[in-house]
């Protein structure tokens, strides 16, 4: 073992980003992989209790590759790779199950969550709940143990599994002696802090996202259509209330967003031209990053020998994890 601290997270494969991730979980990702060792996976066996669509699972696995290294994710340092190359995640998983309660996962808030709703319903309270929904926290856990993680990054809504992780990996250890490192969840900024087009927090859910590689095109008819308040062009503006002026702030300089803020409060500017800004930062930012998805995309060669890279990396780190945890349990 050495200092250096571990970064592991995994992302689900279930469709292109919202500019609310990126600023709240993607950027700071690869901020932090740029500075430490990192894993980084796509999460397709996650994927496989909801999503039932092979070609769907497939697609949606080379997109989140391909923006992972579109947005300058340092393939030298950080291992990337696909959580079903590694197959020793469900020989650890397996191995996990034994010492897991199964209390502890009948307390996990997901599945809580689908026994209210059965409850309420009056139907069966495991109505609609595979084994492997039951059982995510341990192949979740498995992820994380099997490359020695220290630090996960996670949104709120994942802080329960990742200390789920760490109590199995204690009870592990407790059993069979240290054999795994605890690890600890980072959450990540609060997203919503980005609002979205009708001005509340940036969701799938609210269906007012702006898709991370949205077109140019489409991107500037998303952003003439935020709500704004009805103030004419002479009036002096609120930046602070402004969802065009919050998306600003996200992606200029300091500078840029205190000129802007003065635009606002000052008057003179209509929202017609405020949203053309911010049109043109986004664009700006984001436009090469956009390009280069693209042309991934377009190479799913290239996008698979990356994958394989990743896989043989990992590989090496999964066989010696699981070469020492059948040594510790089964002699
Ligand atoms: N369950 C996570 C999510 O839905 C994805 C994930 C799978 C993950 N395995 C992981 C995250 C391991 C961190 C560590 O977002």
């Amino acid at each position: 073992m050495t200092d250096d601290k571990i970064v592991l997270t995994g992302i689900k494969p279930t469709g292109i980003p919202h500019l609310g991730n990126y600023v709240g979980a993607l950027k700071p990702l690869i901020e932090l992989a740029n500075n430490n060792k990192t894993y980084i996976f796509i999460a397709d066996l996650h994927a496989l209790n909801t999503i039932k669509d092979p070609k769907l699972i497939k697609q949606y696995s080379y997109e989140i590759a391909a923006l992972m290294v579109a947005l300058g994710l340092n393939l030298d340092n950080a291992v990337l790779f696909r959580q079903s190359d590694i197959t020793e995640v469900y020989q650890l998983s397996n191995f996990l199950m034994n010492v897991t309660p199964k209390g502890l996962m009948n307390r996990a808030h997901s599945y809580k969550a689908i026994v209210e709703k059965n409850t309420a319903a009056g139907v069966d309270v495991d109505s609609g709940v595979n084994m492997g929904l039951y059982t995510y926290p341990v192949l979740m856990a498995a992820d994380i143990l099997l490359y020695g993680a220290d630090i996960v990054p996670v949104g709120a809504d994942q802080k329960q599994h990742v200390e789920f992780a760490r109590d199995i990996a204690g009870y592990f250890n407790n059993i069979y002696g240290e054999t795994f490192r605890l690890p600890e969840p980072v959450i990540g900024k609060e997203t919503g802090l980005v609002p979205g087009l009708d001005g509340r927090k940036m969701s799938k859910s609210y269906d007012n996202t702006i898709p991370l590689f949205a077109s140019e095109s489409e991107l500037k008819k998303k952003i003439m259509r935020i709500i704004t308040d009805s103030k004419t062009p002479e009036e002096s503006k609120n930046p602070d209330e402004s969802t065009i002026f919050q998306l600003y702030s996200h992606f200029a300089s300091k500078q840029e967003i205190e000129q802007f803020r003065q635009m606002f409060v000052n008057g003179g500017m209509g929202y017609g031209t405020a949203k053309t800004m911010l049109f043109d930062k986004i664009n700006a930012v984001l436009s090469e990053p956009r390009k280069e998805y693209e042309r991934l995309m377009a190479n799913k060669a290239e996008l698979d020998a990356i994958l394989k890279d990743g896989a043989e990396r990992a590989k090496l780190v999964a066989e010696k994890t699981i070469a020492r945890v059948k040594k510790a349990m089964l002699g």
